[in-house]
């Protein structure tokens, strides 16, 4: 039954005190647990794998570091994990084995920019105890500077070819960074009551109330479990099954990140209301957006208000109208249609906040003429001759072949990114901030394609000639320095790519081209685990 669980606030840990009254730097230890979690009131309860500061206090999701800009932070992540994992993976896609047990895992800050040490190298995977480690392990605990401008980030796991899995499995929090100063002068909406988060995700359950991730893939013979994406029947908001919340006829902040495997959620709400969007991954907009509807692939943040005095009947759904896969797949059904339900209070309430007319204006523009170097990346599926997807490599390489994209710390780039398959992925580097500022489309496809898989060189291959096709308008509301950056299948997308601080003196207070480097890799989990992904080393 829908809209029957109360929404939950998701816990906050501060990352600084404020003893004297100025913050100050502190070091938090945040455990994986396994726990009981009740997603239903008509669902026996799941073990997941969860992030808390104990096990009596992990939820699912972990609970949002609340972080200053400016005030480093450093958390020792610990494994408490099992023995053995809850959820099937496959030895046949590159993966972490422990040698004695365990569950790998490595804790990666999504928008975070950090010291590579800190960076939660997929081959900088543990188990409980430090046991096992992985070949790029260096140290226990992670150093994060906070010294990018205000935004939203989030934490989860890399573990190597188990991220699918250890995702599914509930381990992801959000974190949140604060310039209490330059942000109050917005006056948008504050407080646990009405600056929220919204964290979506999609699951299937088994009838005793456990997980479910299938078994087989669809080509058994290669990859005895890989499956090209995980789909949940069920929608989850902040741990719970289509719940509802009761809101006041206010307006609301909500900052939603979709956290799911491979579901794309583009969502709009019912009874007339939409959107205004102040902000999207780690950055807010220069000035706030209306939209009717935002269509977030996996790992994408949007933050909006909503202001519920506009309702007309006093129920508000917010819906998904994104197919699965993303673009071409299934309609969303009745069940993944639906997400959560508003209940607006008939009583009118004074409301102090308020949407400003900017934001962030000072943001620099994505400016394609300030690229130094043009990279090409193009993103690949291989199939069976059954036609069965087998792997996805990004520039036709694996993460395990030398680093390619060895950019300049500070500097700014062009990437012209070229989607040969069927599917929308969502591409994310480490570090970066990035954003789209065309989108066009390849026409004579297929004789590129054909020369792409032999060639492997899109300049050989004349892609001047074929990005000549229709161009897409990238919406207003996705214009600003993000994380994620949807791309389409066959198109070329430009992204301007910045390897320094978009804020401030755009400089990183740490040497970004030590140790164990970075990935930039799609954001479709199955995707990442089988191996669109790649090594991101930074140069002097
Ligand atoms: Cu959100 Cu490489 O991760
Ligand atoms: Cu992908």
């Amino acid at each position: 039954k829908k809209y029957i669980e109360p929404l939950p606030i998701v816990p906050k840990i501060y990352g600084y005190s404020t003893q004297d009254g100025h913050p100050k730097s502190i070091s938090l230890t945040i455990g994986m647990f396994h726990k009981k979690w009740k997603f239903h009131r008509d669902l026996p309860a799941a073990t997941l794998f969860v992030y808390g500061a104990s096990r009596e206090a992990a939820t699912f999701p972990g609970p949002t570091i609340e972080a200053l800009q400016g005030v480093p932070l450093n958390v020792t992540w610990e494994n408490h994990l099992p023995a053995k994992h809850i959820l099937p993976w496959d030895p046949t896609v590159p993966v972490a084995i422990a040698k004695h047990g365990g569950v790998p895992a490595v804790v990666h800050l999504h928008g975070g920019v950090h010291e590579p040490q800190s960076d939660g190298s997929a081959f900088a995977w543990y188990t409980a105890d430090f046991r096992d480690k992985g070949p790029k392990w260096t140290q226990a605990t992670y150093h994060y500077p906070n010294a990018q401008h205000p935004g939203n980030l989030w934490y989860h796991d890399h573990a190597l070819g188990l991220t699918r899995a250890n995702l599914l499995a509930g381990l992801i929090g959000t974190y949140v960074i604060r310039n209490p100063l330059a942000e109050a002068s917005f006056g948008l909406p504050t407080g646990d009551e009405y600056d929220r988060q919204l964290v979506l995700d999609d699951r299937s359950f088994y009838e005793d109330g456990s997980l479910y991730m299938n078994y087989t893939g669809d080509n058994p013979t290669i990859h005895p479990q890989w499956q090209p994406e995980y789909f949940g029947e069920v929608i989850v908001v902040n741990g719970k099954a289509w719940p509802y919340l009761a809101v006041q006829r206010r307006r609301y902040r909500f900052r939603i990140l979709n956290s799911s495997n491979a579901r794309y959620f583009n969502l709009s709400l019912s009874d007339g209301l939409s959107f205004t969007v102040i902000g999207s991954d780690v950055s807010y907009l220069r000035k706030p957006v209306t939209a009717s509807w935002i269509l977030l692939a996996p790992a994408e943040i949007f933050d909006v208000v909503v202001d519920f005095s506009g309702s007309k009947t006093s129920t508000v759904r917010l819906t998904n109208s994104a197919p699965y896969p993303f673009p071409g797949g299934d309609p969303a059904g009745t069940l993944s249609s639906k997400v959560m339900k508003f209940v607006v209070s008939p009583k009118k309430i004074k409301d102090d906040s308020r949407i400003p007319a900017s934001l962030m204006a000072k943001y620099p523009a994505a400016d394609e003429k300030e690229g130094t170097v043009r990279r090409y990346i193009v993103l690949y599926e291989y199939q069976s001759a059954t036609g069965e997807p087998t792997h996805l490599y990004i520039n036709g390489k694996r993460l395990e072949d030398p680093a390619t994209e060895t950019p300049k710390q500070g500097s700014t780039e062009v990437w012209e990114v070229i989607n040969l398959t069927e599917d929308n992925h969502p591409l994310h580097l480490h570090l970066a901030m990035f954003q789209a500022v065309r989108v066009r489309e390849l026409v004579n496809l297929e004789a590129f394609r054909a020369c792409m898989t032999q060639k492997n060189d899109a300049v050989k291959c004349n892609v001047k000639a074929h990005a000549t096709g229709q161009r897409k308008a990238v919406p207003e509301h996705e214009k600003t320095w993000k994380n994620i950056v949807k791309i389409e299948p066959g198109y070329m997308t430009t992204i301007v790519v910045k390897f320094k601080l978009i804020d401030r003196d755009a400089r990183y207070p740490f040497d970004a081209t030590a140790g164990p480097g970075y990935v930039y890799h799609c954001h479709i989990l199955d995707h990442e685990d089988n191996a669109m992904i790649r090594p991101l080393l930074l140069k002097h």
